[in-house]
């Protein structure tokens, strides 16, 4: 029997007894989990590709990065070829920012961990709008807020050279408001570190309320930190809920398989 239980009292949830990622019913619990939960588990499911694959493909369409539709998450540079910037990771964000439509969903499986540190945060964009005081509330509607792939490269590289300023330059900005309105009613909040800065405010006020709404979002009530075992399946509604790798060693085997969904609703 499959049973479910809250991996944090905000979002987040496990489902243990699966034996059958496919299964129909399963599936349709996991879409319906991931809309109201933002993270799902199953601990020690160990899908190869093929099965990730497929279960991704359940969820909705999935797309290639860089020509893979199972990407491989690692910074070491034998594992990845994208590892250098996959150090943006460390900080918290929100994947596909740059893009109209975000993606819907990631899963991740992890096929080597870090002997120390390595795990994944979480943190709901849903629940930390709903906390917010009304006044909070008032001061973020209405907000635009450019994206951009520079932003998040600087934490990594505050001091580029021309030539890595230039090639972080050739991503798109992207403008979207701070407070998305969803669909079904529901607001989140779009932040993260690829949020550069606050159409038409002083660069230092912007600088100023973006980090501390980021801290608004991130903290530990809103959180869910994962601890990553072999085989793990972590699934996570990449519209809602900001994610980091926490640090672990360069040397590190951590190697995640990761897919992409795509998603059908354009950030406002
Ligand atoms: C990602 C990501 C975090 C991690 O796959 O988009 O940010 O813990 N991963 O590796
Ligand atoms: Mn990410």
């Amino acid at each position: 029997m499959i049973d479910s239980v809250a991996l944090s009292p905000a979002f987040g949830v496990e489902f243990t007894g699966v034996t059958d990622a496919l299964d129909d019913s399963f599936v349709h619990r996991c879409v319906e989990a991931l809309k109201w939960r933002g993270v799902l588990l199953v601990r020690g499911l160990h899908l190869d590709d093929e099965q990730q694959l497929a279960f991704s493909r359940r969820m909705g369409e999935v797309v290639a990065l860089g020509g893979q539709e199972i990407f491989p998450i690692s910074i070491n540079p034998e594992k990845s070829k994208t590892a250098k910037y996959l150090r943006g990771a460390f900080y918290w964000h929100l994947d596909g920012t740059s893009d109209d439509i975000p993606v819907k969903a990631t899963t991740l499986t992890a096929r080597q961990i870090a002997m120390t540190g390595g795990g994944t945060d979480f943190a709901s964009t849903y629940a930390a709008y709903e906390s917010l005081p009304e006044k909070e509330r008032e001061r973020y509607e209405g907000l635009r807020v450019v994206h951009s792939f520079e932003a998040t490269q600087r934490l990594v590289t505050p001091d580029p050279t021309d030539e890595e300023l230039a090639a972080w330059r050739t991503q798109p900005t992207h403008e979207v408001s701070l407070v998305w309105a969803r669909r079904d009613g529901r607001r989140s909040l779009v932040t993260g570190a690829t949020a550069d800065h606050v159409v038409g405010m002083d660069p230092a006020d912007s600088r100023a309320l973006l980090d501390e709404l980021l801290e608004c979002a991130t903290q530990e009530r809103f959180r869910y930190t994962h601890d990553w075992r072999i085989g793990d399946l972590v699934v996570w509604d990449n519209t809602g809920v900001l994610h980091r790798a926490l640090p672990y060693d360069e040397n590190s085997e951590r190697l995640l398989h990761r897919t992409t969904v795509v998603g059908d609703e354009a950030f406002a």
